[in-house]
Parts: C-alpha cells; sequence; structure tokens
C-alpha cells in the first residue's frame, strides 16, 4: 500500500495501445503510478485502499506493481520477499504486532515523496509477547 519507489520512469520500445484506447508510440517516456496502480479498484477491487492481505487469497498478487513488473523489475524483488517472510515469520512467532487504533481498515499513515516515499508523521506499533 506504501511503495518506496511510488513511481518508475520507463521508455516504450514499439507502439503500445492501452487498455484505454490511447495509443503511445514507440520511444515514449511514461511515468508510472505504482501508488495507483497499487491501489486501482478495476485490480483490487472496491476496498483498494484497504489494509486486507486476505485480498491475495483471491487476487493475482503479480498485479502487484511495488517492485515494477516486466523483464526490468527490481533485481532485489525475490530477496526482498525472502527478507520480509523470515523477519515476519520470526517477529510473529514471538509477538503479537499492534499498531495505533484505527477507525476504519483504511490506513491513515500520511506520507512524504523525495526519491522514495516515507511516513511524514511516524507510525506507531508496539509487539505484545504472545
Ligand atoms: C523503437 O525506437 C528505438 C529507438 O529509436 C529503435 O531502436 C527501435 O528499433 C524502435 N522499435 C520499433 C519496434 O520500431
Ligand atoms: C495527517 O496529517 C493531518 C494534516 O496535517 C493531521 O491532521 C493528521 O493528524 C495526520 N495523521 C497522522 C496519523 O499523523
Amino acid at each position: 500500500m506504501f511503495p518506496p519507489v511510488p513511481i518508475i520512469v520507463r521508455k516504450t520500445m514499439k507502439e503500445i495501445t492501452l487498455p484505454s484506447g490511447t495509443t503511445l508510440p514507440n520511444n515514449t517516456g511514461i511515468i508510472i503510478f505504482v501508488w495507483g496502480v497499487n491501489r486501482d479498484p478495476t485490480y483490487w477491487g472496491p476496498n483498494a485502499n484497504s489494509f486486507d492481505p486476505d485480498r491475495f487469497l483471491t487476487t493475482n498478487s503479480n498485479l502487484l506493481a511495488s517492485f515494477s513488473l516486466g523483464p526490468r523489475n527490481c533485481v532485489g524483488y525475490q530477496f526482498a520477499f525472502i527478507v520480509i517472510k523470515v523477519a515476519l515469520a520470526t517477529i510473529l512467532r514471538r509477538y503479537k504486532v499492534v499498531g495505533e487504533r484505527e477507525d476504519s481498515d483504511v490506513p491513515k499513515i500520511n506520507s512524504t515523496f523525495s526519491i522514495m516515499l516515507r511516513d511524514r508523521d511516524g507510525y506507531e506499533i508496539s509487539l505484545e509477547k504472545r
């Protein structure tokens, strides 16, 4: 939901017609808004802005653009997923992670963007021993 790199820049290598019908000529610079792709209700359903990890039980996670997509995706993609799984398994075996109380399932985390996306005001969590 909060991709560290919220926009990526690419150049077309041939003429491309988008699903909208717009045609991009070869050699056109394009900006892909990863934040928007990851929250597009077309792909993620009406609750696209909600924190709902269970969506990956029914939605194709290959649509997630956080590590970019295609042949020039992030070289750290697979390494990042291994690190995430090991870190989560290690933490969740011993602790329950508790965030700030939210009044809805849409996270209210203010973010700021300068090269990388980051939280602006912090987001406190606490660990409760299991
Ligand atoms: C697209 O443009 C590049 C750079 O001008 C060129 O090398 C390439 O052959 C073009 N591709 C096609 C499919 O025309
Ligand atoms: C987000 O920013 C708004 C406006 O500056 C502020 O009112 C709100 O408390 C901030 N939310 C958090 C979670 O820090």
